[in-house]
Parts: structure tokens; C-alpha cells; sequence
């Protein structure tokens, strides 16, 4: 199935990854064509819909209940690991969970290979998320290369791996849920084609705003500005994606800047967890990257405010409650648990039976 060695896959630009991961893992945002997040985003409407009634949750909960699921993520998490959780739960997968290394088998000084090749004996589906940035590669990799298949749509595949968060580099299924809620917001006005999205934060090391950067080579016209200090500007790799894609971006360090023109303003968090020293004391961050209550006024009357949370100061309390919808990191939150059912159903190839109920 796959006929390189664990080295030399390693060592491939992630561009020469991309052939032998599609369709068998969701390891990069990179991997994905407008026609897929087009796909995703209507499957996740449909199941969000198809859930409301008590026969089409019976429906969806019948899908993949011969199925069990591993939420491997030993990084702290909430949003992704609840929501995977939901998703699993709303498609009837079984589901379990390792969350902690020196609990595993790891604390003896067990290989990730090998604790990957052991979790795909016991299961069909492996999320994970890990503070090393090749952690879920290598775990594709093992899948690939192990001899447990599961059979999906007739033919028999590698134990699928989704990345749940990989280091401070990728977090494809965060962006497809960010591209679903842009999508949303822009519903009466025109779509994501054709928009200024501005990043706010720490982009150096914010593994969301890259896999979004990512996607943007899908959307035609699309600006992105990048807001942040110096130190924690976005990195030149993905500069050099979008300028090899034609995307215009602008740097700049203060959020006034360019808050009465941004269709999105989407704000991060300082990712202070990858500092060298831990002081234990959040730095707050520079007071041009918060968004203040005030900005509220500026913003266009059909822009959004998203945060992939979690959220510190970097936003002023006030703004949660302002009861503006504009706002809508919450509801941000929320369509990622239906994104995730979409992941997860079309990787299971149940997509058909969701979009023809
Ligand atoms: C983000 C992450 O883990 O990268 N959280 C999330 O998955 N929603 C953002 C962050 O931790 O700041």
C-alpha cells in the first residue's frame, strides 16, 4: 500500500505527501479542493437538519454503530476533543479515549509506532492530537504500512488517522469548520469569494490561522491581512503558499488598521504554551492585537468576529455579551462538532445516505 519508508516519507515536502494520504487520512488543510469543502459544508447542514427530528437522528445513529473510534490527544483540549466526542456519539460510533502519555504505555518506553500499530487493533478510526508535529504522519504512515484494514464502501483501507491539532503547525478540521462558519456568515452576501479576512494574533505559532491560510487557495479574490507584532507575524512558508497561489496579503500590526474594511476579523490566542520559559503568568498581549468593545462600532454591518477558542484577554469580555451577531465564535463552536460529523461520515463514505434522506 505504500511502499516508502518511514524516513524517507518523513523527509517529503508536504506537497509529495499529499498523493499517498487523500482519502485515507485528514492529515493537512492542503489536501482539499473547493469541491470537497463545498461537499463538507452541505453535509453538515443536512446531518445538522436531519438530527432535529427523532427518525433522522435514528438515521444517523445507525451509520457507523458497528464502528469504534480512538480519541487519542495528549495535548489539552476541550472544543475538539468534545466535539469529535459529539460527532462520534451522533453517528453511533463507539467511542474511547487516551488523553494521557504517562498513563499509556509510552511512560515504558513504548514507541508511537508502536502504540499506534496496538490502538488500530482494537479500533476503526483514530482522531488525535499531539504536540509533535509529524505525531499523526507517522501514525498515517503505521496504518498505511500495517496489515489491520477496515472496510469501507466495499474495499478494505488503512485504520483512517485525523489530526486533531498537529504541533504548532496544522489543524485541518478546524479550518473546515472556520471555512463552514465563514461560509454561513457570508450567506447573504456573496459567499467567502471575494473577501478581506484579517488574522489577528499569534499566527507565528497559531496552528489555526496556518491550516486557514491553507484554504484560502480555494476561494477566488479572497485578501488576507495579518495582524500581529513582529515577533508572532505569520511564518514565510505559508507566505510563500499564498504568493505561489496568487493570494494578496498585507501585514500590519494593529487590528484599527483594518477593522472598518475586514469582511472576517478572526482572533487568536497567544500560544505562550511553546515559549522556552514558563513563567506560569499569560503575558497579556500587545493592546493593538485585543479587540475592544468599541471596534463593535467599526466593524462592517456584515463582517464576523471568530476565535477558534480558547480565549484569554485578547478579547474584551464585554464583547461576548453585546448580543451582537456579528459575533460568532460561540456559534464558531458549534458547527464544529457538525463539521466533524461530516468528517467522519465521508471518510466512512456515509455522505450519500445523509444527502439522499
Ligand atoms: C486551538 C488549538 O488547539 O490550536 N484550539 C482549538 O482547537 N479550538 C487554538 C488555541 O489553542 O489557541
Amino acid at each position: 500500500m505504500i511502499d516508502i519508508s518511514l524516513n524517507d516519507f518523513l523527509k517529503l515536502p508536504e506537497a509529495d505527501k499529499l498523493p499517498y494520504i487523500k482519502e485515507y487520512a485528514l492529515l493537512y488543510a492542503q489536501q482539499f479542493s473547493r469541491a470537497d469543502l463545498d461537499d463538507y459544508c452541505i453535509l453538515a447542514d443536512k446531518s445538522r437538519s436531519l438530527f432535529k427530528s427523532p427518525d433522522g437522528a435514528r438515521l444517523l445513529g445507525n451509520l457507523l454503530s458497528n464502528r469504534i473510534a480512538l480519541n487519542f490527544f495528549v495535548q489539552p483540549s476541550s472544543r475538539t476533543f468534545l466535539s469529535f466526542s459529539a460527532a462520534q456519539a451522533i453517528l453511533g460510533m463507539k467511542r474511547m479515549s487516551l488523553r494521557d502519555l504517562n498513563i499509556s504505555s509510552v511512560s515504558k518506553g513504548e514507541s508511537l509506532q508502536d502504540s499506534i500499530r496496538t490502538f488500530i487493533s482494537y479500533v476503526d478510526l483514530v482522531v488525535m492530537r499531539h504536540f509533535d508535529n509529524d505525531a499523526a504522519v507517522i501514525a498515517f504512515w503505521v496504518a498505511a504500512k500495517a496489515s489491520r484494514r477496515v472496510t469501507i464502501g466495499g474495499t478494505e483501507k488503512p485504520i483512517p488517522i485525523i489530526s486533531g491539532g498537529s504541533g504548532n503547525l496544522h489543524h485541518p478540521t478546524q479550518a473546515l469548520l472556520d471555512i463552514y462558519t465563514l461560509g454561513k456568515s457570508f450567506e447573504n452576501s456573496g459567499g467567502i469569494d471575494g473577501k478581506k479576512i484579517m488574522l489577528v494574533g499569534d499566527l507565528k505559532r497559531g496552528r489555526t490561522v496556518r491550516s486557514l491560510s491553507y484554504l484560502m487557495k480555494n476561494y477566488k479574490n479572497v485578501e488576507l491581512i495579518f495582524a500581529a507584532p513582529d515577533e508572532f507575524q505569520m511564518k514565510d512558508d505559508i507566505l510563500k503558499f499564498l504568493d505561489s497561489h496568487a493570494i494578496p496579503y498585507t501585514k500590519i500590526d494593529s487590528i484599527s488598521e483594518a477593522i472598518g474594511t475586514a469582511d472576517a476579523i478572526y482572533m487568536t490566542r497567544i500560544q505562550d504554551e511553546w515559549d522556552n520559559v514558563k513563567t506560569g503568568v499569560h503575558p497579556r498581549t500587545h493592546d493593538n492585537v485585543i479587540f475592544k468593545t468599541e471596534y463593535l462600532k467599526l466593524m462592517k454591518p456584515t463582517a464576523c468576529l471568530m476565535h477558534p477558542l480558547p480565549k484569554r484577554d485578547e478579547i474584551e469580555i464585554d464583547v461576548d455579551y453585546a448580543n451582537d451577531s456579528r459575533v460568532v465564535y460561540w456559534r464558531q463552536e458549534r458547527n464544529g462538532m457538525w463539521m466533524r460529523v461530516a468528517i467522519i461520515a465521508k471518510i466512512f463514505q456515509c455522505d450519500q445516505i445523509i444527502l439522499s434522506s
